[in-house]
């Protein structure tokens, strides 16, 4: 079994829910209290063993690449300052870690992902959704590479929805359990609540198999008119052995504002530093 080594980030969304905060800049610099949701997201595959991120970006997107990049300039006047360069260690990835391919337009999910074909190879790859922020103690791909070590194939991250949010869900057709691993007999993308087969969604964690790449070779179009990731994935399954994880982690939908500020509020709680403060701001309220 090969390992998974190479994650894939799409990040060449709009952001078009938080405007006009996005208007000039990436959704995914967005901060969950002082860290932008995309070093969650890096943070997640570095602990999960992940060596070579894949950013898939758009226009406006170069303040993630930026990121990730030494800023000389900010760094040499810290320094000179005395300050300490701590807060920058996160941002600083292995040489060659990090490549960015562009998708020129935005047909869709499943054509992001196979906009990175040529990077990922012929390896079992990871896809990460940075608007899904998942805190979970190990992280959530770390969980799901050690599933996969036991099983292989290909595993996706599930929960629970209440049926009256399925349309905004991949959703699952679920077969055998066993233990935490739910096997896939079908997938669809975005089902109304009377149609879906579940409530058991998709959420933004994936571990796949290069085959993937082949489907999307000749891709067909899906719900809202674009590729969609989740057709591929339904076509791979008999083929291939597939399993959602019901992972032991807390999803922060921070594609939502109410999310994105939930998440604000839940980090900001669990620091040492600015918990105190912010509980007694909540205590205070009505
Ligand atoms: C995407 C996927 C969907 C998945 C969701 C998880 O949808 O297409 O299958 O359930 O992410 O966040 P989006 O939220 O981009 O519409």
């Amino acid at each position: 079994m090969k390992p998974v080594r190479k994650a894939v980030f799409p990040v060449a969304g709009l952001g078009t829910r938080f405007l006009p905060a996005t208007k000039a800049f990436a959704k995914e610099m967005l901060p969950i209290v002082d860290r932008p949701l995309i070093q969650y997201a890096v943070d997640e595959a570095r602990e999960a063993g992940i060596e070579q991120m894949i950013f898939v970006t758009g226009r406006g997107k170069s303040a993630l690449d930026d990121y990730f990049d030494i800023a000389y300039e900010l760094e040499t006047t810290m320094r000179a300052r005395g300050k300490s360069l701590e807060p920058l260690a996160a941002t600083r990835l292995p040489p060659g870690a990090l490549a960015s391919v562009r998708q020129q337009e935005p047909l869709g999910l499943g054509h992001a992902v196979w906009c990175a074909r040529d990077f990922v190879g012929d390896e079992p790859f990871a896809v990460i959704l940075p608007d899904d922020l998942m805190v979970g103690t190990p992280g959530c791909l770390r969980q799901m590479v050690d599933a996969y070590e036991r099983v292989g194939g290909n595993i996706i991250c599930v929960q629970e929805v209440p049926r009256e949010k399925t349309a905004s869900y991949g959703i699952v057709t679920p077969g055998a359990l066993d233990g935490a691993l739910t096997e896939v007999r079908g997938l669809v993308e975005k089902p109304r609540p009377e149609e879906a087969p579940s409530t058991l969604a998709v959420v933004g964690r994936y571990i796949l198999q290069p085959e993937i790449m082949r489907v999307l070779d000749n891709p067909t179009t899906g719900a809202g008119g674009e590729i969609q990731l989740t057709d591929a994935m339904a076509a791979m399954i008999g083929t291939q052995p597939f399993h959602g994880l019901t992972v032991d982690a807390v999803r922060y939908d921070c594609g939502d504002k109410a999310g994105f500020i939930t998440a604000n509020i839940a980090l900001a709680l669990a620091r040492d530093d600015i918990g105190p403060s912010v509980r007694a701001f909540l205590a205070d309220l009505d």
